[in-house]
């Protein structure tokens, strides 16, 4: 499937973040689906969109008849981290523009709809995937909740970052990192829950060094970010794609938005269909 040239040079980027880091926090994983759990997968065919290193889609094909994992074209990572899973398919393509000609029971898309040319674009094409009766299941970085990151690092990433070798990323992510843990463990540990990104430094301390480093990294690294606002995720997940009572928009730690919906069944012909 294609893949235009400017994402094949995104896709390297990506490539050498899940060749350099592996995200073995499975916890996380299982907090950001909810309120699904791990069980909407058993038995089903579950289409994993942008599948990173393949670390999810090997929690995912424990259970479900089938996976098939999308990536722009970092599947070879993936494809290491799974060989031997016969229930595993890999296909290099373009989120928003894929059509694999069929539809599946469950559509997941963990961090990753927020770094697509087109997010909305993107969701249409994960929606379309889905069949009814299927769930979908998103977790996107939330607008609300990051000015620091969108007003702080951003910046600082587009004007200096750029260029940065990824070594000097990763070195540059380890220093920061380092840096955080006493803010982390002493003034966070306090009952003030005002204090910016509070939730999230409490989830920090849950974690291994390795991977507040990749959360750092991810940061830093990544070619692009959308940040998915509160009003942009009612607009993805209405009522008129997903059975009202499914439809699932929980905050995580502050600064995401987990995402779950069961999609109705088509509308009757002459009805106006959902985009
Ligand atoms: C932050 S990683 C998340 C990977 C994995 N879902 C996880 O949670 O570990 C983002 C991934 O999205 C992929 N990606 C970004 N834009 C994409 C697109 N337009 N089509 C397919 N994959 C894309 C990248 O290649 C990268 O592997």
């Amino acid at each position: 499937m294609s893949v235009s040239p400017v994402q094949q040079s995104r896709s390297s980027e990506w490539a050498e973040q899940w060749s350099m880091f592996a995200d073995n926090e499975r916890f996380l994983f299982e907090e950001w689906i909810r309120p699904a759990t791990t069980e909407v997968f058993r038995g089903k065919d579950v289409l994993e969109c942008g599948c990173g290193g393949g670390h999810h889609t090997a929690i995912m094909a424990e259970t479900a008849a089938s996976v098939t994992a999308v990536d722009l074209n970092c599947a070879d990572l993936a494809r290491g981290r799974c060989a031997g899973l016969a229930n595993v398919d890999f296909v290099d393509a373009d989120l928003a523009a894929m059509d694999l000609g069929r539809q599946y029971d469950v559509v997941i898309c963990i961090g990753v709809i927020h770094h697509t040319d087109d997010p909305d674009a993107t969701f249409r094409n994960l929606f379309r995937h889905c069949k009814p009766g299927g769930t979908v299941i998103i977790w996107t970085y939330s607008a609300e909740g990051n000015a620091m990151v969108r007003y702080g690092v951003e910046p600082i990433r587009k004007l200096f970052l750029r260029g940065m070798s990824r070594s000097g990323l990763v070195w540059l992510s380890r220093l920061i990192t380092l840096m955080l843990y006493p803010i982390v463990h002493s003034v966070y540990r306090l009952p003030l829950k005002w204090l910016p990104y509070w939730e999230y430094f409490a989830n920090f301390r849950r974690m291994g060094f390795g991977r507040n480093v990749l959360n750092v990294f991810d940061k830093l690294n990544a070619p692009q970010t959308h940040f998915t606002t509160r009003t942009k995720a009612g607009e993805w997940m209405s009522p008129e794609r997903f059975e009202p009572d499914s439809i699932s928009i929980q905050p995580y730690v502050g600064v995401s938005w987990s995402l779950v919906g069961v999609k109705r069944a088509p509308v009757p012909s002459g009805a106006p269909a959902p985009a």
